[in-house]
């Protein structure tokens, strides 16, 4: 029986809750709200996740006999909202929306928040609040926009924070889990990834049986990490990989594995060439979600009839897949959670393998450090463990697409924002990109600001703009662009992937990364989208440079590179031919997705 439960009320960050006790060595487990009154009576706390609803909504999620249970319980976002709201507090709509960062002003010391500096960086993600907390109960501290950010039970066995403390955008947010863990709750510490990799072996043998698993390896952490531990745990000779080339791969990238993956004397690997058809797939397709699901079915053709000339028949094979935590989740994999955006994982057929049981996904538990974490025990090498990740409809989702000619647009509002105290000009470019605002995905445009600022600053006005407006997810500025470019007069074209779209990109993605290796900065960044736009100045693109910082993907914040190395990739950039001008993306996740599709 886990110590910790994890309450899921719909937010997607609900099991990175349940990870970070684990990370503290505490057993934890995903909870659903119908189930409380059974399982709470085994476990030392309760832990309420966030949710994208409101408390007084009819839909709201309730959670039947939780607040009676003898357990200590902590409310997080909604599970804060939730506990004032059950137990006599007044919830309502606030004010402002608050997304990203926020300053904690502690008001009143409390063993929870022990170790927590007053003005530490919190992360918010609401739109609701609690505008009165229950009666007995103090309030622990405030935000400029939130007038209970914290709040304890007199008898201090509920907590209730309005903040984060999950994500890795909360520095101190560990300390306060940490607190409530061990200080509150009394837990012993008894998880560990060696103690799971056991685990995992014994699922992967009772799940395979007799069958062989066929994985399509793309190169990629999830993949190869997948690959190895079923073929250490059931030997290469039952364990296929297949490398399907789908023109959406980053320059020189399969012969990069093709080479590693020979030194490591890996030989149940082959090699498959289906550029031509998965790019003809998305001829005239310009909506992010529907490339997805063509890129996912495109897959399933190419292994139904990979399938078919290997001849693995029915019954003998399943097929294997690098799936982690956060693509599940992000799909609305938590019974819960709201759908972020549809992964290409989680396309319908493959939804049919998982009810016919023939889908095999032995790392769907582990987040992205915990999947490295695996690879370096099975004594993979450090270059393929730590590799960036690279989404597996690879380029296809940094080629953004327009199915007509749309003006920039400018409002007095967004000039206002960008420009007060600042003298930033600024227009709104009708390019649908994807975020994630509150708990639900969303498309709408990207800002582009113009003119000479510090990055910090551009980042400030970021938070200002996704926050005051919401057709806004994403927020870049110019970093340089063809002579006598104006923003004004730029224009999104009509655009979809092509060939040769894709071959500018793979060059201006090539490009990039070199320069980051060369600045000895490749170690220092989670991510580095690099995004072609439709965007015209002067009859040609745009492109994006998207560098990010994470520790799990679930949250990121634009990384801030140094400004001469920004400027430099930008003129490198400017001399490929086609190329007009090149942004840069300082908007943090939430609200911005680290893809911009
Ligand atoms: P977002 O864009 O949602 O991405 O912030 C979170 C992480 O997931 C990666 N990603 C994918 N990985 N298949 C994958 O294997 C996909 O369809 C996919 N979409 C996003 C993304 O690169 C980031 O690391």
């Amino acid at each position: 029986m886990a110590q910790i439960l994890v309450i899921d009320t719909g937010g997607q960050y609900c099991h990175l809750i349940a990870r970070r006790a684990r990370q503290a060595g505490v057993q934890a487990q995903i909870c659903p709200p119908d189930r409380v009154g059974e399982l709470a009576p085994g476990s030392r706390g309760l832990i309420i996740s966030g949710g994208p609803r409101s408390v007084y909504a009819p839909d709201a999620i309730r959670c039947p006999g939780l607040f009676e249970q003898r357990v200590p319980v902590l409310g997080i976002c909604y599970g804060h909202q939730l506990m004032a709201d059950a137990l006599g507090g007044r919830v309502r709509k606030g004010a402002h929306r608050e997304f990203g960062e926020a300053r904690l002003k502690i008001v009143a010391s409390d063993a929870i928040l022990r170790g927590v500096e007053n003005d530490a960086i919190v992360w918010m993600s609401h739109g609701d609040e609690v505008q009165s907390p229950p009666p007995n109960f103090d309030v622990l501290a405030k935000t400029d926009d939130c007038r209970v950010a914290a709040m304890a039970s007199a008898d201090r066995t509920m907590f209730g924070l309005q903040f984060h403390p999950e994500v890795s955008h909360t520095p101190q947010g560990n300390t306060i889990l940490k607190n409530f863990l061990f200080g509150v709750c009394h837990c012993q510490q008894d998880w560990s990834i060696a103690s799971q990799i056991s685990d995992l072996q014994a699922r992967i043998r009772s799940e395979v049986g007799t069958r062989k698993v066929l994985f399509f390896v793309s190169g990629g952490v999830d993949s190869t990490v997948a690959f190895a531990i079923c073929s250490h745990t059931l030997g290469p000779k039952r364990v296929l990989g297949v490398f399907v080339d789908t023109g959406f791969m980053r320059k020189d990238e399969r012969s990069q594995i093709e080479t590693a993956f020979a030194q490591r004397g890996w030989n149940n690997i082959r090699f498959v060439s289906a550029e031509r058809e998965f790019v003809s797939a998305l001829h005239g397709v310009s909506d992010p979600e529907k490339k997805r699901l063509l890129i996912g079915n495109c897959f399933l053709e190419v292994q139904r009839r990979i399938s078919r000339e290997l001849d693995l028949t029915s019954g003998e094979w399943m097929l294997g897949q690098g799936t982690i935590y956060p693509d599940t989740i992000e799909s609305g994999g938590s019974q819960q959670a709201a759908k972020i955006k549809t992964h290409h994982n989680r396309v319908p057929e493959i939804a049919q393998l998982i009810r016919d049981g023939l889908l095999l996904e032995p790392l769907a538990s582990f987040y992205k450090d915990e999947v490295r974490e695996i690879g370096e025990q099975l004594g993979l090498p450090g270059e393929m463990v730590h590799k960036h990740p690279f989404p597996g409809p690879g380029l296809a989702v940094r080629c953004l697409c327009s199915d007509d000619q749309h003006p920039v647009e400018s409002s007095n509002e967004l000039r206002q924002l960008a420009g007060s105290g600042s003298g930033l000009d600024a227009v709104s470019v009708p390019i649908r990109t994807v975020g994630v605002q509150g708990d639900y995905r969303s498309y709408s445009n990207v800002v582009l600001l113009c003119g000479d600022a510090d990055l910090d600053t551009y980042g400030q006005i970021a938070i200002r703009i996704t926050n005051e407006l919401p057709a806004t997810n994403r927020v870049t500025f110019l970093v340089e662009a063809a002579k006598n470019a104006k923003i004004h007069s730029a224009m999104v074209r009509r655009a979809f992937v092509t060939r040769q779209r894709l071959d500018l990109l793979r060059e201006a993605d090539a490009i990039v990364h070199a320069m980051l290796r060369e600045a000895g900065l490749a170690g220092k960044v989670w991510q580095f989208p690099v995004v072609l736009l439709p965007l015209s100045f002067d009859g040609g693109e745009t492109i994006a440079l998207r560098p990010v910082l994470s520790t799990d993907a679930m949250t990121a914040r634009y990384a801030d590179l140094p400004m001469e190395l920004i400027r430099a990739m930008a003129r490198a950039l400017l001399a490929l031919p086609g190329i007009d001008a090149v942004v840069y993306d300082v908007t943090s996740k939430p609200p911005a997705t680290i893809e911009w599709e």
